[in-house]
């Protein structure tokens, strides 16, 4: 099979579409045969070496972290799935045209291949900010950072939640946040008080999904520092706000079956760019860039 694949660290340009080991499923995975896998941050700040440490490269590096397609190998101890059954979600190495899935989700049938795709990290890291910060109904919630790929989610998410939802985003995806449901509010200096003017009252939660602006100023926001979470800014923690990166407070296949059930009803509708996996290249300098819309995605 083939996989996107980088042998040295460096930009986009040492991404390749090349030979790869076929994987298979573990006990409590499943293999899909990919029709689409999406792009996330995490991918470059891989390939960039930015997250090795200062070591060298040991070895080929493969990417992705969720996927949709075709079941077609079942690992011991999973029920309820069978080959040929078409799903979404999570898993590693998924930006191939084989992957192994360790969370999944029924695809919705009305749901085309790549918006499934885009759902599986946006989805649950969303349920699960969602969840941590306790987001309920009548609640306003800030999310700063909410035109990209898990903040677009989020407000989403949020709203069926039943909460009022201000998010922030640069000039050119304020009227995508109208469209989605949120109060728009430019980010950058000064959001803050834009935030508090939207609100014209208390925020209850701040998601923050981009990482960019200076922590105090979010808490600066919530009735207490710990009403700050963030996946994107981990020195947050040191100011007494909340961050996560999934692990123990993830509950992915819960998160995923709620984030079908949400994409079924259109409750939850993710825009997305798709590019073959050989112009992968042309993606991640998008994702590089810092500000998409929505979710890129790659398809076979
Ligand atoms: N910890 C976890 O579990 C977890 C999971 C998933 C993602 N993440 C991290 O979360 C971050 C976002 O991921 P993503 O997939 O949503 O990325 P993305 O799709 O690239 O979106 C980035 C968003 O950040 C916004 N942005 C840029 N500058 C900003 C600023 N100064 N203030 C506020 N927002 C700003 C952009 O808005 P404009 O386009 O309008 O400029 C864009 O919509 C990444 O760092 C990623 O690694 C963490």
């Amino acid at each position: 099979m083939r996989a996107l694949q980088y042998k040295a660290y460096g930009g986009p340009e040492v991404l390749e579409w090349a030979e790869a080991p076929d994987p298979h499923a573990g006990p409590g995975q499943l293999r899909i045969a990919v029709r689409a896998a999406s792009v996330n941050p995490i991918d470059w700040k891989a390939f960039s070496g930015a997250m090795s440490g200062g070591e060298p490269m040991a070895g080929t590096g493969y990417l992705g972290y969720d996927a949709a397609g075709v079941v077609d190998e079942v690992g011991d101890g999973v029920t309820g799935v069978a080959v040929g059954d078409e799903v979404f979600g999570r898993g590693r190495n998924t930006q191939a045209e084989s992957a192994v899935l360790g969370s999944w989700a029924a695809r919705p049938p009305s749901i085309d291949w790549a918006v499934a795709a885009a759902a599986g990290v946006a989805g649950e890291t969303s349920e699960r900010g969602l969840r941590l910060l306790d987001v309920k109904a009548g609640d306003t919630l800030f999310v700063d950072g909410g035109a990209g790929g898990v903040g677009a989610v989020a407000v989403q998410m949020a709203l069926v939640r039943g909460a009022r939802v201000i998010a922030s985003a640069s000039e050119a995806n304020l009227d995508y946040l109208r469209e989605i449901g949120a109060t728009p509010v430019l980010y950058g200096q000064g959001v803050a008080e834009r935030v508090r003017a939207a609100a014209g009252g208390p925020v209850d939660a701040v998601f923050d999904v981009a990482g960019k602006t200076p922590v105090e100023d979010l808490i600066s926001l919530a009735p207490e520092p710990s009403q700050v979470l963030s996946v994107a800014n981990f020195t947050a923690a040191r100011a007494g706000a909340r961050v996560t990166g999934g692990g123990a407070d993830s509950h992915p296949m819960e998160a995923l079956a709620l984030v079908a059930d949400l994409l079924a009803q259109n409750r939850l509708v993710i825009k997305v760019q798709t590019f073959p996996f050989d112009r992968a290249a042309e993606a991640y300098r998008i994702s590089q860039s810092g500000h998409v819309r929505g979710k890129l995605v790659l398809v076979p």
